[in-house]
């Protein structure tokens, strides 16, 4: 009743009027005034006026159960529909795994306000303070090969890529294959794992992490970590960003399912590459070396131009790849 009480006020233009809200759900006017209560302490701003009903006038940016289902649940069809929403957890990824083994279905979405152990690429740490950014993590269970599995990345990282310019008007970049990054800074990181047999994937978890009302951040990557808020320089409310991100990766998930490979956004993707058409330095288990970024081919691989003339295509599982003087 929470959840959608919340969605009524909100997607209301006037008052609500109590007895409405008795006869909507079935319950008392008691029952009524002490949901609002329990949204005021939350710090929703409810103004009650007698003979009108209710309205919010303000909403805080916080990641509570009934905040991020208001959002997600008339909008998306299977992503986000089942949910679980922690103050804490270790790793969202470690969580979705959990419940991919325990039969949880397609599209669950993990959310945590903080990470006590979140994690990165290449066994990395993902800063995850309280009460400022997005970590959450999708479970998926494709019905395609293991090979494929890893296009999903970039999948996610077009559809983040589609959200954040959505909500904020930012022009957001992707720097191959999946960090999303603006003025030469990360603002998303994106980690994929997956369960597989040989020719059969159990699960895959799309883990997304994103920078959005963080001001400061710890000196070892201040450089070149950024933050919604501070590219704007206004704050922004997590539950919308995650409802616009599930809501864009659920149509691109479908039409990759349609396509099975990635020619359907790959021009689009390629727009959006920080990198494409620049030089670039590949770090892989070999000595680095420099090529010219030519864009992506349909099956998400970097292709690059070697300074003899040939072209390769770099597949993403192996390297990172940097732009001459840095990070992008
Ligand atoms: C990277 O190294 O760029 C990937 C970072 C991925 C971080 C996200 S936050 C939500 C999810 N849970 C984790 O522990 N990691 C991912």
């Amino acid at each position: 009743m929470k959840t959608d009480i919340l969605k009524l006020l909100r997607e209301s233009e006037s008052y609500v009027s109590g007895q409405q809200l008795c006869e909507h759900f079935g319950v008392s006017r008691t029952a009524i005034w002490k949901v609002m209560q329990q949204l005021k302490e939350e710090g929703y701003q409810i103004e009650a006026v007698r003979n009108k009903g209710y309205r919010i006038t303000e909403v805080p940016d916080i990641m509570t159960r009934e905040e991020l289902e208001s959002r997600i649940s008339g909008n998306t069809k299977w992503a986000g529909q089942c949910l679980y929403v922690y103050a804490e957890t270790d790793s969202t990824n470690i969580r979705a795994k959990q419940l991919g083994e325990t039969g949880a279905p397609h599209g669950t979405l993990v959310l945590a306000d903080r990470q006590s152990a979140g994690r990165g690429r290449r066994g990395r740490n993902w800063e995850s303070p309280e009460g400022c950014s997005v970590y959450m993590s999708i479970l998926l269970r494709p019905e395609f090969t293991p090979d494929k599995a890893s296009m999903l990345t970039l999948v996610m990282a077009y559809s983040v890529a589609k959200a954040l310019k959505g909500c904020t008007g930012l022009d957001v970049q992707i720097k191959w294959p999946n960090d999303i990054v603006i003025n030469g800074k990360k603002l998303v990181g994106i980690l994929t794992e997956m369960s597989t047999e040989i020719d059969y994937i159990n699960h895959v978890v799309v883990g997304v992490g994103i920078n959005v009302n963080t001001e400061i951040f710890p000196e070892e990557i201040a450089d070149r970590a950024t933050s919604l808020r501070n590219e704007c320089g206004y704050k922004i409310q997590r539950s919308v960003i995650v409802a616009e991100v599930m809501n864009q990766f659920e149509q691109d998930y479908e039409m990759f399912l349609k396509k099975k490979d990635l020619s359907w956004l790959r021009e689009k993707y390629n727009q959006l590459l920080v990198n494409c058409k620049k030089e670039v330095v590949i770090h892989g288990a070999a000595e680095p070396y420099s090529a010219y970024a030519l864009g992506i081919n349909n099956t998400g691989e970097l292709l690059v131009r070697l300074e003899d003339g040939s072209v390769e295509a770099v597949y993403a599982g192996e390297v990172s790849v940097r732009g001459m003087f840095g990070y992008v």
